[in-house]
């Protein structure tokens, strides 16, 4: 069974959740796993002097949970993907080895985790300028809600962190400008992924049997 494990990873309000959600709606035997799905609960990520719950840290998540969820899904691709009609093919029984089964993951810290990492066949990364994305996240209300300071105290200098350690190590990404219109961002994305298939398909490409 082939697999295609795309990843779509970036800043805050970048459009990673709206890219991803309609992707899934595009394309064949697709899975979506929300990173943000995996946050600890509240009492247990730390809270530094300024009051300030450090939730765009690795610490905040149940990183480990998270990659034995793709590994999860890499080993039983069929099991967990909605189509219709519903798959008669299981793990144990493929019957289709030319199909290709797509995931995709999205959320905000999704390269600088190496187990991670090492996982994704392709890699987004959705970018904002700095007062764009203020701007965004001013509009959101999140749980627990935003304190003052806290986009300028640890939301962006966190980004700019974990972006330049992923530049630092030049892993493969598309960076994507999440101020395109979001038809734009989309078209491109699918087209990429469609071409992606395209080469798994024809066999170019090493693939998780
Ligand atoms: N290309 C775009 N252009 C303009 N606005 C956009 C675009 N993509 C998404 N948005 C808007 O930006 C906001 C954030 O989008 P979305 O929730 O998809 O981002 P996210 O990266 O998942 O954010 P979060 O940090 O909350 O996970 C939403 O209000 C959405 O409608
Ligand atoms: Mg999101």
């Amino acid at each position: 069974m082939k697999t295609l494990v795309v990843a779509i990873g970036g800043v805050t309000n970048g459009g990673k959740t709206t890219l991803a959600e309609k992707l899934r709606n595009m394309l064949p035997k697709c899975n979506v796993i929300f990173q943000d799905d995996f946050f600890k609960p509240e009492y247990e990520v730390e809270t530094d002097e300024r009051g300030f719950k450090l939730y765009d840290e690795l610490d905040a998540l149940y990183m480990d949970d998270l990659v034995k969820s793709v590994r999860d899904w890499i080993e039983c691709p069929a099991s967990s993907v909605t189509v219709t009609p519903e798959p008669q093919n299981t793990c144990d029984n493929p019957q289709n080895t030319d199909d290709v089964y797509i995931l995709i993951v999205e959320g905000f810290l999704l390269y600088n985790y190496a187990p991670l990492n090492e996982l994704w066949n392709k890699r987004f990364f959705l970018t904002l300028p700095y007062e764009e994305c203020k701007r965004r996240r001013s509009t959101r209300v999140y749980q627990p809600a935003d304190m003052p300071g806290y986009f300028d105290g640890h939301v962006w200098p966190m980004y700019l962190k974990y972006k330049s350690e992923l530049e630092e190590n030049a892993i493969d990404i598309v960076y994507l400008d999440g101020t395109k219109p979001q038809e734009e961002l989309l078209s491109y994305v699918y087209s990429d992924i469609i071409q992606e298939l395209k080469k798994l398909r024809e066999g170019n490409q090493q693939v998780t049997a």
